[in-house]
């Protein structure tokens, strides 16, 4: 009985620490975006530095919630998608940093699949045809890329 409760505690204390723990790094990271940001976005890259068919991936702090996302030059167009794909909830690079088709002309899911155009965001093969990523607003500024909260309700980034 006594180990029962001792070990309960010791979970309980773990989780508590794992909550603070997250809670210093998203206030860290909200304020490195408040510092790193301008224009209401957070730089990404410089213009220079991204050749069509190069992929940068960040994270955004979009009110409570912590958004990964990934920034793409397709075509000299700069394109910027919440890395998760629309079949479940995992990232599209399985493979580290691998988000384009060998072909170089749509991004694909791994893990499954999934082809999504570049442009739109649109996926056009596999498991979530039909749907879109979920796409993040994009300014270029000065010669810097920058990307942007979405405006409206967030909550699908809870998932
Ligand atoms: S999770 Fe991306 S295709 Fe299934």
């Amino acid at each position: 009985m006594a180990l029962t409760v001792y070990l309960s505690l010791a979970f309980l204390s773990l989780f508590i620490v794992g909550l603070t723990l997250r809670r210093i790094f998203f206030l860290r990271e909200r304020a490195r975006m408040e510092r790193e940001g301008r224009l209401g976005g957070r730089v990404i890259a410089r213009v220079g530095e991204m050749q069509p068919g190069s992929v940068k991936k960040f994270w955004l702090i979009c009110r409570k919630y912590r958004v990964d996302g990934f920034l793409i030059n397709y075509q000299g167009d700069f394109h910027a998608y919440v890395n998760r794909c629309r079949h479940m909830t995992t990232p599209l690079d399985f493979v580290r940093y691998q988000f384009f088709t060998e072909d170089g002309r749509h991004l694909i899911c791994l893990t499954h699949g999934a082809i999504y155009e570049p442009g739109s965001g649109l996926c056009v093969e596999g498991p979530c045809k039909g749907l879109s990523l979920y796409r993040l607003p994009v300014l270029v500024d000065r010669g810097e890329v920058l990307v942007t909260c979405p405006s409206g309700d967030l909550s699908y980034l809870a998932d």
